[in-house]
């Protein structure tokens, strides 16, 4: 079965990363909104407006069997229209609130995410539901967006920027200190080492992919097997083309762009 995974830019691969950890019996494809990247300064119904339409177009066009929505940013947005309008099952991405709250000993933990998402009513829901007993540090970034696309480029990241953008998370009060970030951004989790080298202390980082990867299979049981990576599509071949061989290394095997109306531009291939 073909799995459609979607991001804004290559911040889906850290879902893939768990995709290919979990080895189920699947091909996974790939398309990413690289015209609209960054997702995070977009305005709701602009998302709304593109998003599903952009998925829906490249899942009916390769025959996707389920799609994984691989951005916090738009799952907390699109999940309730693009699942009334797909045929097929949907999974999004929750940011790891619950799992954040539940290891940390300080109930000091940093919830890391575009600004967008911090900001969304959906993420004080789930603040309220899971993490009611902690106090969560809301820290939004674009800057590591940014660095993470330029590390999967093969680009220098600029680790002071790192730095600095992380800093908030860490606090003090008193006796406590920040013990748990948790990274709800897809793209978060690829610079996980340059976070670790850059942190004023060691902190657990928490993401959601290997969850992602277990709902999946919940969804559709494709038993055990062997996980491929396909297709990879991008509304903007030209701004994606240097984090290609990121999707090469994984065992992506054809790169498509897609027309105005998002179709993959040539027939499929693999
Ligand atoms: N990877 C996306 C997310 O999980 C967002 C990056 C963007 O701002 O486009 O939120």
């Amino acid at each position: 079965m073909r799995v459609l995974t979607f991001d804004s830019g290559v911040g889906g691969l850290s879902v893939v990363d768990a995709l290919i950890r979990a080895d189920r019996d699947h091909i996974v494809d790939y398309v990413a909104d690289s015209a609209w990247l960054p997702y995070g300064d977009k305005t709701e119904a602009d998302i709304l407006a593109r998003a599903p339409r952009l998925i829906l177009q490249v899942a009916e066009k390769w025959d996707a069997g389920a799609i994984i929505v691989a951005c916090n940013t738009a799952s907390t947005i699109i999940l309730p229209a693009l699942r009334a309008m797909s045929p097929v099952p949907v999974i999004g991405v929750v940011p790891p609130i619950k799992p954040a709250a539940a290891l940390s000993r300080s109930k000091l933990i940093a919830m890391l995410a575009t600004p967008a998402t911090i900001a969304r009513a959906y993420t004080d829901d789930l603040i309220a539901q899971f993490a009611a007993d902690a106090e969560v540090i809301r820290v939004g970034s674009t800057a590591l967006v940014t660095q993470a696309e330029a590390l999967l480029a093969g680009a220098g990241i600029d680790l002071d920027v790192v730095a600095r953008e992380i800093a908030p998370c860490f606090v003090e009060a008193g006796a406590r200190r920040t013990d748990v970030v948790a990274l709800a951004c897809t793209h978060f989790p690829l610079l996980r080492e340059v976070f670790e080298k850059v942190a004023p202390w060691p902190v657990t980082w928490l993401d959601s992919g290997d969850a992602i990867a277990r709902r999946l299979s919940q969804v559709v049981d494709a038993g055990a097997g062997h996980v491929r990576a396909g297709r990879a599509a991008f509304s903007d071949p030209s701004k994606s083309a240097p984090s290609w061989p990121a999707f090469h290394a994984r065992g992506f095997v054809a790169c498509f762009g897609l027309d105005q109306n998002f179709v993959p531009d040539r027939a499929p291939s693999a």
